[in-house]
């Protein structure tokens, strides 16, 4: 009870019935956390993920509240996956009012997807950034947007000539940079937002280091075991101590107005040079579209 994320985040006394959200990646870990959260504040909530039965019995928790819940399936490596699940949304609501871009994780293989694009660039960055583009006209014109990215965004650029390529892969790397596309999207998308007459906001965070999710299983070797075993001791931060920060940005009256910033236990962080450099953000925001073969979202308030 004490470790909850609506309590940590001292938003327990927010009433969010009647709003609906989806939380992307919620099938486990921290995602799983913010959606329970959010439905105890009274959302609705849509969960998606991979694992249909993870997914069912999340939505059963929600249900045993009162919420309204539905599972949708979408692997993230799949652009027709990704379109799917935004037209389930917009078959669920004309308004959504949160937006959390949770999915993904690290893999240890270096593998392209279908589209050519190195694999955990395309589920980390590229797929939330497709989904969000395909429901920016369903979103609530107070809507918010919140993105799960990682301290690990720290130390690394882009590097744009190697998005096609996984020669010489290494996981955490690519790991970092995508979750530095992940704050660049972000701020980017924050400030193209803010030149449209409505109040949507964009941030971004770090939930902490959290052995305890379902993040090490794709690692190598003895390494998810030894995460669980970590998560287990008493110093490790919590999954709930994770969501805390996705579900303050979700719902703490502090940060109705707050957009294009970057959080770290529900306080605002500055982030990496490069997160911060505005030429980087357009040009990723550009680069993705061309990858997608879509047109560029919200091109009329660019810069
Ligand atoms: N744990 C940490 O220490 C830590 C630290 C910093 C940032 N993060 C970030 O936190 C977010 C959540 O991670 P977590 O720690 O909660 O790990 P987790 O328990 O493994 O949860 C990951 C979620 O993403 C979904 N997912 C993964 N790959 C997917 C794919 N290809 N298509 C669709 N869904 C996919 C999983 O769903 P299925 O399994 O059902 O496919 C699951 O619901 C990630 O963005 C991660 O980068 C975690």
């Amino acid at each position: 009870m004490g470790d909850r994320p609506e309590r940590i985040a001292d938003v327990e006394g927010v009433d969010l019935a009647g709003k609906r959200a989806l939380v992307t990646g919620s099938t486990s870990g921290i995602g799983r956390e913010t959606a329970l959260a959010l439905g105890r504040l009274g959302a609705d909530v849509m969960i998606h993920g991979r694992d249909e039965s993870a997914g069912e019995a999340v939505v059963d928790e929600l249900a045993a509240m009162g919420r309204e819940a539905t599972f949708q399936r979408a692997d993230y490596a799949s652009v027709d996956d990704v379109r799917a699940l935004a037209a389930a949304v917009r078959e669920w609501t004309d308004d959504l009012d949160v937006l959390c871009n949770n999915a993904g994780g690290l893999f240890r293989e270096g593998k392209l997807t279908d589209l050519g694009v190195e694999y955990t660039f395309h589920v980390n960055h590229l797929s939330p950034y497709l989904l969000t583009a395909e429901l920016l006209p369903t979103l609530a014109d107070d809507a918010r947007i919140v993105t799960t990215s990682s301290g690990a965004h720290r130390g690394v650029d882009i590097e744009f000539e190697s998005i096609r390529s996984v020669d010489s892969y290494s996981g955490f790397r690519a790991y970092q940079r995508s979750k530095l596309a992940n704050v660049l999207f972000s701020n980017e998308l924050a400030r193209r937002l803010d030149r449209t007459d409505r109040s949507i906001t964009s941030n971004s965070f770090h939930p902490g280091a959290i052995p305890g999710s379902g993040f090490a299983r794709f690692l190598p070797g003895p390494l998810p075991r030894l995460f669980a075993a970590l998560g287990r001791l008493p110093m490790a931060t919590t999954v709930a101590e994770g969501a805390a920060t996705a579900v303050y940005l979700a719902a703490s009256p502090q940060v109705e107005a707050v957009s294009g910033q970057y959080f770290t236990d529900c306080e605002p962080e500055t982030p990496s040079a490069a997160a911060r450099d505005t030429t980087t953000q357009r040009r990723l925001w550009e680069e993705s579209a061309t990858l997608l073969g879509i047109d560029e979202p919200l091109a009329d308030v660019e810069a």
